[in-house]
């Protein structure tokens, strides 16, 4: 074989997968440069790809994560406020050696997310007790040494109607679509894509003003993770990537308010409101959950 046909031309699509001209990414006046797709996906995403290291600490945040979600789980009855929720996830995030991320996260004022009803998401918890029927969701994020993960789940409070049965599972079922298209060489747009389609299906709807976003070393890094979209749209999928799938869906339509508390996010036609998250990462051959509970 002649050296021409493995040479990669200046006009090539670069070999890094970032479908620009290699002259314009990794090659740099025809001299061959080993492709970093570190420094590739920093330079041209903004996106800080996890090292081993790294996922192994998000992971115990993971776990601290899911400790917390599931102390929370045996406290949830009717006539408990959301108020003793956040007490308990805040002494249960300290006693785990972490920090509560969302206390004073751009004015936040508490340790958790608790979100009922037609609550899409931030609720800010306080007085309020949950009421037999409720679904009420809890989105934790601990820190620890440095390390986010992110999760969230909801609760039936007593026993619930149809309606919000309906909800809660189309939005777990959600989740598990969106999960089930990561792996490296798919994009951001399938998971959302994926999302939307069983989300409408199901005569449900997507919220677009949230969505998921890349975590670890911060509360919310590049990229964002839309639960809608378009099959093959967006940034390609490689191994160790860190980023949050959190699908908001709605029994109603999809738009949303917020509350004069400047946080809560509520649905404008009241309808409920369901979500679960999860911080996936992205491996080799698919993906791995780093806060795994059963779906
Ligand atoms: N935990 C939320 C998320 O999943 C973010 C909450 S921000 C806060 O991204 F300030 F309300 F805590
Ligand atoms: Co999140
Ligand atoms: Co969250």
């Amino acid at each position: 074989m002649k050296k021409k046909d493995t040479k990669i031309g200046r006009n090539d699509t670069c070999p890094c997968g970032s479908g620009k001209k290699y002259k314009k990414c990794c090659g740099t006046k025809g001299i061959r440069k080993p492709v970093d797709r570190s420094s590739q996906y920093a330079r041209q995403n903004n996106i800080r790809l996890k090292t081993p290291a790294d996922i192994e600490m998000i992971r115990r945040a993971g776990l601290v994560a899911l400790d917390i979600l599931d102390k929370v789980g045996t406290i949830i009855q009717p006539g408990i406020t959301t108020e003793e929720i956040n007490t308990l996830v805040h002494e249960e995030t300290l006693a785990q050696h972490a920090s509560p991320a969302p206390l004073n996260y751009r004015g936040f004022p508490k340790s958790v997310c608790i979100s009922i009803n037609e609550v899409i998401c931030h609720g800010i918890p306080g007085p309020r007790v949950l009421n037999d029927g409720d679904i009420v969701n809890v989105d934790v994020t601990p820190i620890l040494e440095g390390y986010y993960a992110d999760a969230n789940q909801m609760f039936f409070v007593g026993t619930t109607g149809p309606d919000a049965q309906k909800i809660v599972n189309v939005a777990r079922q959600c989740l598990k679509a969106g999960i089930d298209m990561v792996r490296p060489g798919n994009t951001i747009g399938d998971i959302g894509w994926a999302i939307q389609q069983l989300a409408e299906g199901q005569g449900c709807s997507v919220v677009r003003e949230f969505v998921g976003h890349g975590v670890g070393f911060e509360f919310h890094e590049p990229p964002q993770v839309p639960h809608f979209g378009q099959r093959g749209q967006g940034v390609k999928l490689v191994p160790g990537m860190v980023f949050t799938i959190e699908p908001m869906i709605n029994l109603g339509g999809r738009h949303l308010k917020i509350l004069d508390d400047q946080w809560t996010a509520v649905t404008t036609d009241g309808s409920l409101s369901a979500q679960f998250e999860q911080t996936l990462l992205v491996t080799e051959t698919g993906v791995e959950s780093l806060t795994p509970y059963e779906l």
